[in-house]
């Protein structure tokens, strides 16, 4: 972590210069960030454009005593002109390649304009879809939010940091934050040591395993603890444990909000103690007395750490050489390639909730497009900042393709009268098809967004009844930051679309998949809940002593139970809501796409291994469809007995394939110790005892294989 150049200027600095290293100013206004930066300060929000970014740097390396550049740090999160869906449609993709290429275009144009740090990937599992901020992450599973994460991590920062294409990546937010309590952002958590190991830690150990250059602390509290004090996780697992080298950066103001915390009496207490618990730059920047005051409290050796971090990143990403980039060389545009990346990632990412046939629409025809996604260009998603590539309408793509639309929205995102959902009917009974493009507004979703009602807001479901009534053949094109509730129009519908927030192409993404262009192939990467009293409702939920196998019953034989014999009697004692059916609307992994495929049956090299060894998993899928198609192949594990109770089933691979049409292909799977173990008492154990995989294009359509494993 350290050099001689390190150790060097580590021996000059003052404690006045150390403490700069120690900061990010959040949002200074541009004429104050030059002072703050001629003062000492090491780290600025990025300016923004390379030429601010260059002035800024000179006056780092020029008007400095010691010359440190700075580290420019930006929420590049789906993109930075080019925008990308969102994370969570990124992880409906199922397919980490893609992410990977995302992230590196992200990069690119991210570090052409002088950006060298991304507070992203954001890896908390999220397993509440009232909280907002599901949209920035990968979802539920601790499978593909690992996976995604580490591609994410992959593709911001390359094979080498100092590339002009690279910038440092965060992950964030340490930790558990996704699972705050009532689904209300930035609320508290409680979680327990099991949990927390085996869900919320491990995608952060896998991206710090992977390299990632910067860990965010949270604003949560974990078991009363917030977490920019809790020396517990951020010293002794993050940094003692795992070993993380890089710099752990607070969260905006998450030091400050130690005193509404009611955990600190000071600001003085509350910077001392973050940096004591392993803070090593603090987001929002105490004023210089105040700061300087904490840190004389604390032991130099750990401020001396600090600051070696920050200047570790600082020599990896090249800056002590090369601080300034190319200003003729920033890229504020999309190119065409860079267009048709996202335009692909958009329709990769779209999920097939559920098909009767009406896609694609390859007949052409009159087509009315409605609802408010048909004529708002609001399809970027959450993070995006206002230098950001805008997206065009659904019915301006349309157009522009010589599609014969005509739109007519019928409601806004929140309002709407009789009256125009009435024409939007009667377009629809001159239409031979329609689109029904609703959902919720970015705006709606990502930081400080939680929502207590997870239907489509306003009159939009409204909407959806008229055209469902006019007999005329649609569809329903979602556009959501989350997933919603969407049970009391779902049976209306025939054929659901879930095209997300797609970013710059998203509108060109969506006329793809609807034409049959592009396949809607993904898969969701949280499960929809049937009602909000539903959540949380993740497909791994731990084994209960009660499993249910019959659900919503009030109506029919819970409520007169006592009237059945033994076995609706026992019915009644189980995990469940009385009143709603079993189990989620759409669970995690469901989706389809417009090919057809035929599983064989799984099979595996060897039905027992030992602690220590793998098996090879294979399956072979034949498209027998007359369309080119992916699969996506997911492999759950199901550990029969185990110490702790195990999850009803987890995710411990997948796979999506391109498959011609006729064509089998042979998908495989390396099943080991990673795969099979948990995290028991702080240490990764592989039980002996009886598996169960379950192999399928979705866990309800999936086959099982038996393992055994025996003990070493
Ligand atoms: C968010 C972080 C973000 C930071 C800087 C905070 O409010 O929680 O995710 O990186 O702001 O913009």
């Amino acid at each position: 972590m350290t050099s001689e150049r390190i150790e060097r200027l580590l021996g000059e600095m003052t404690p006045a210069e150390k403490l700069g290293q120690l900061q990010i100013v959040f949002r200074p206004r541009p004429d104050d960030a030059a002072q703050l930066v001629r003062e000492g300060l090491g780290s600025v929000f990025w300016p923004p454009s390379a030429a601010k970014t260059n002035e800024l740097q000179r006056v780092a390396v020029e008007e400095t005593r010691l010359g440190i550049p700075l580290l420019v740090g930006l929420d590049v999160i789906h993109g930075q002109r080019t925008i990308a869906p969102v994370p969570l449609a990124q992880a409906a993709s199922f397919d980490p390649t893609l992410v990977e290429e995302l992230a590196a275009l992200a990069a690119a144009e991210a570090r052409s304009g002088g950006v060298n740090w991304t507070f992203s990937p954001m890896v908390d599992v999220s397993r509440d879809p009232r909280w907002g901020r599901v949209v920035e992450g990968f979802g539920e599973d601790v499978h593909l939010t690992s996976v995604m994460g580490r591609a994410m991590v992959r593709g911001y920062q390359g094979g080498d940091l100092a590339a002009p294409t690279s910038i440092a990546a965060t992950a964030k937010h340490f930790v558990a934050y996704g699972q705050p309590e009532g689904g209300r952002d930035y609320n508290s958590v409680d979680v327990s040591e099991h949990r927390l190991r085996n869900v919320y830690l491990e995608p952060f150990r896998a991206v710090v395993e992977e390299g990632v250059a910067s860990v965010m602390a949270s604003f949560n509290t974990v078991g009363g603890v917030p977490m920019h004090v809790n020396r517990g996780l951020l010293t002794d697992m993050l940094k003692t444990e795992w070993g993380f080298e890089g710099v752990v950066v607070g969260d905006a103001e998450g030091v400050r909000n130690l005193l509404a915390h009611r955990v600190a009496e000071s600001l003085t207490d509350a910077v001392a103690r973050s940096f004591e618990a392993g803070l090593d730059i603090e987001m929002g920047g105490t004023p210089g007395e105040v700061a300087e005051a904490a840190l004389a409290q604390i032991e130099p050796a750990r401020i001396d750490d600090a600051v070696r971090r920050v200047l570790a990143v600082k020599e990896a990403l090249g800056l002590f050489e090369n601080p300034f980039v190319a200003e003729d060389e920033e890229r504020t545009e999309p190119t065409a390639d860079s267009r048709r990346l996202v335009r692909r990632a958009a329709a990769r990412s779209s999920v097939l909730l559920k098909s009767e046939g009406t896609l694609p629409l390859r007949g052409g025809g009159r087509v009315l497009l409605t609802g408010p996604y048909a004529e708002s260009p609001d399809l970027l998603g959450a993070w995006t900042q206002f230098f950001a590539a805008g997206a065009q309408s659904v019915a301006a793509e349309a157009r522009g393709r010589g599609l014969d639309v005509t739109a007519v929205p019928g409601v806004d995102f929140f309002a709407g009268s009789d009256a125009d959902i009435e024409s939007a009917a009667s377009a629809a009974r001159e239409s031979d098809v329609v689109v029904v493009l609703v959902g919720e507004p970015s705006a709606l979703s990502g930081e400080a967004a939680s929502r207590s009602d997870l239907r489509l807001p306003g009159r939009q479901e409204e909407l959806i009844h008229a055209i469902a009534e006019t007999g005329t053949p649609f569809v329903v094109v979602l556009v959501t930051g989350r997933p919603l509730v969407v049970a009391d129009w779902i049976e209306a519908a025939p054929t659901v679309v879930v095209a997300w927030h797609g970013g710059t192409e998203a509108a060109a993404a969506i006329v793809d998949v609807l034409v049959g262009d592009e396949e809607p192939a993904g898969r969701l990467p949280m499960s929809w809940p049937r009602s909000v009293g539903q959540i949380p409702i993740d497909y791994a939920h731990e084994n209960t002593g009660r499993p249910a196998t019959v659900g919503g019953t009030l109506t029919t034989e819970v409520a007169d139970v006592g009237l059945h014999g033994p076995d609706n009697l026992q019915e009644k004692f189980t995990s469940k809501y009385l009143d709603l059916e079993l189990g989620p609307q759409f669970a995690f992994g469901h989706g389809s796409g417009y090919a057809s495929f035929r599983h064989g049956e799984p099979r595996v090299s060897a039905a027992e291994l030992t602690q220590g060894e793998a098996v090879t998993l294979s399956i072979d899928v034949t498209n027998v469809s007359d369309l080119p198609g992916d699969e996506v192949v997911q492999v759950y594990v199901e550990d029969l007995v185990a110490s702790v109770a195990p999850p009803v089933r987890r995710l411990a691979a997948f796979e999506r394939r391109a498959i011609a049409p006729g064509e089998t292909a042979t998908l495989s799977f390396e099943i080991g110790d990673e795969q099979l173990g948990f995290w028991l008492d702080g240490r990764f154990t592989v039980e002996p005892g009886a598996f169960v995989l379950h192999v399928g294009p979705t866990l309800d359509r999936a086959q099982p294989v038996a393992l055994t494993v025996r003990a070493r």
